[in-house]
């Protein structure tokens, strides 16, 4: 089977799994984390391009919060798929890379300087911020039913907007790649741009007219 051919079977086998995923993961998303990942190799050149794209591919097949918390029927899945398509030569790797690559992987294990690793990460942290990313999370925040936002900050709030500070503001500074870092700087820019604004038009409508204190 040729690389283009085993590309082909993965695309499909991705897009089978995703169906029952949030929109934010949808077929989209795991085409620009492959297009950006294959952009940072060719300009970083630190790792095999065919990895690089199989792994981008997959790189959301496996997502514990779609499975409830049981991550190893994916994994068997996926080892059986790779096997009877002529990629058990990079099954292992591949595997290794979807185990780390999550933000949220407080339990890595096996080589965490892969390039094709720091790639991927990159690429699926730089489609978590900009434009895109704040659609993404507003997009998750409404499929999980949380709300926009909570100023009163005594009550611990699993707001959209909440979720900027827990994640999306400290991207920028986790990217590995140069290529990734340069990319990340316009796309933090937009994040805080985005806030100063948001907070503006909500001051505006809380105090506007009929000031509390
Ligand atoms: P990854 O793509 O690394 O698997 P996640 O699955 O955690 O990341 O997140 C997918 C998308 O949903 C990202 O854009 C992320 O910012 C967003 N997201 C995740 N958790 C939340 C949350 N609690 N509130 C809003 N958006 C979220
Ligand atoms: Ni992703």
């Amino acid at each position: 089977m040729n690389k283009e051919e085993v590309l082909k079977r993965t695309e499909e086998f991705v897009r089978q799994k995703i169906k029952g995923y949030d929109s934010g993961h949808d077929w989209w998303h795991i085409e620009r984390v492959r297009n950006v990942a294959k952009f940072i190799n060719e300009q970083e050149a630190i790792a095999d391009q065919f990895t690089v794209e199989i792994a981008a591919l997959l790189h959301d097949y496996v997502d514990s919060k779609f499975a409830g918390g049981n991550i190893e029927n994916g994994f068997a899945e996926l080892s059986e798929f790779m096997d009877k398509n002529g990629m058990t030569k990079i099954k292992e790797q591949v595997v290794d890379v979807l185990r780390n690559v999550s933000f949220s992987n407080k339990n890595p294990s096996g080589n965490l300087t892969d390039p094709v690793l720091l790639i991927i990460q990159d690429a699926d942290r730089l489609d978590a911020i900009g434009a895109i990313g704040i659609a993404r999370a507003f997009n998750y925040g409404g499929f999980r039913n949380n709300i926009i936002y909570n100023p009163d900050i005594e009550i611990k709030s699993s707001s959209t907007i909440s979720h900027f500070y827990e994640k999306l503001l400290l991207l920028k500074n986790r990217m590995n790649t140069l290529t990734a870092k340069n990319l990340a700087v316009e796309k933090h820019e937009f994040l805080e741009i985005f806030l100063k604004q948001f907070y503006k038009e909500w001051e505006f409508g809380s105090f506007s007219g009929k000031r509390k204190y």
